[in-house]
């Protein structure tokens, strides 16, 4: 195959990018993105802050831009994200306990309701865990509602839209032997366990020196999907764009019939938001890297 969502397509699979809104009048990366990929993410404009800049004032302007875009190039929408302790609008920033946990059900209800049937999966709750050794959630507005904001944002999404899949979504979550990792893992198999609707977990995978890639990656997304979820990688960037790397990574996918598909965070390097670590697989210029290569020749 020549594209990447071609390629991933023959093993039904998707290749995806973060689309910015503003960029879509750039004709070389609108080009390179109509052409390569088959799965689009906003890489900012389905967020909260982008949505519901005002309490019950939602604008899905640069919202739709993206979809819209995506839906008329032929490609699936991965939404992104529901519930968040960053880019929260002003007004949500300030709220607690009951006040913003209402606030968050009636986002994730308002957002979903636009969306509903035209997204094939959505991040709902995004980044919930602290970084380090303590295996606990991050401290977050969200999280001082109480312990059970999580499930209370996955029941009311099922209820929203029942044709989306459901997944929660993380960073440095990909090794496995990092106590986040567990600590993610122990609440899916909770969830799974206790009825709580969770349908997949996304490895955002932004790999650089301070988190680098592990082989161990493979028994992550492996041992995630004994539990009876599916996996994806869906912020991929690698400092350097080493192909081998790349190649690992995508590897990692096929191996586990339930990894879904692999999105990688911007086009071009120049268009990356770590663009000093040049972590993508397109040049500035719109050139293919080593590492398309790499990845186009693993698919
Ligand atoms: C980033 C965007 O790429 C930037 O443009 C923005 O300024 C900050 O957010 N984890 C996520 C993504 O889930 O939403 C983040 O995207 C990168 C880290």
């Amino acid at each position: 195959e020549s594209t990447l969502g071609a390629a991933a397509a023959q093993s039904g699979r998707y290749f995806g990018v973060a689309i910015a809104a503003n960029r879509l009048s750039d004709s070389t990366y609108a080009t390179i993105a109509a052409r390569e990929f088959n799965s689009v993410t906003a890489e900012n404009e389905m967020k909260i802050d982008a949505t519901q800049p005002q309490r019950g004032q939602f604008n899905f302007t640069a919202a739709d831009r993206v979809y819209n875009w995506a839906v008329q190039n032929g490609k699936e929408v991965r939404g992104h994200t529901l519930a968040w302790h960053s880019q929260q609008p002003g007004w949500m920033q300030s709220l607690s306990g009951n006040a913003l946990r209402q606030a968050m059900i009636d986002h994730i209800n308002g957002v979903m309701s636009h969306y509903k049937g035209k997204i094939a999966q959505w991040d709902v709750v995004n980044e919930a865990f602290a970084d380090g050794s303590s295996g606990a959630r991050r401290d977050s507005n969200l999280q001082r509602t109480g312990n059970d904001w999580i499930e209370v944002a996955f029941r009311t999404a099922r209820a929203a839209d029942p044709s989306a899949k459901l997944c929660y979504n993380d960073y440095n979550v990909e090794n496995w032997t990092w106590a986040k990792t567990q600590a993610m893992y122990n609440m899916v198999r909770d969830f799974k366990q206790r009825g709580v609707p969770i349908d997949c977990v996304g490895f955002q995978s932004h790999f650089n020196s301070g988190s680098p890639y592990n082989s161990n990656f493979r028994t992550t997304l492996q041992n995630f999907a004994a539990l009876g979820v599916d996996v994806a990688v869906t912020e991929l960037d690698i400092q350097g764009a080493s192909p081998t790397t790349y190649a690992n990574v995508v590897n990692d996918c096929l191996a586990v019939s339930r990894c879904l598909g692999v999105t990688v965070w911007g086009v071009r390097d120049s268009d990356s938001w770590r663009a000093g670590d040049t972590p993508l697989l397109f040049n500035n210029d719109g050139s293919k890297k080593p590492a398309y290569t790499a990845v186009l020749n693993a698919l």
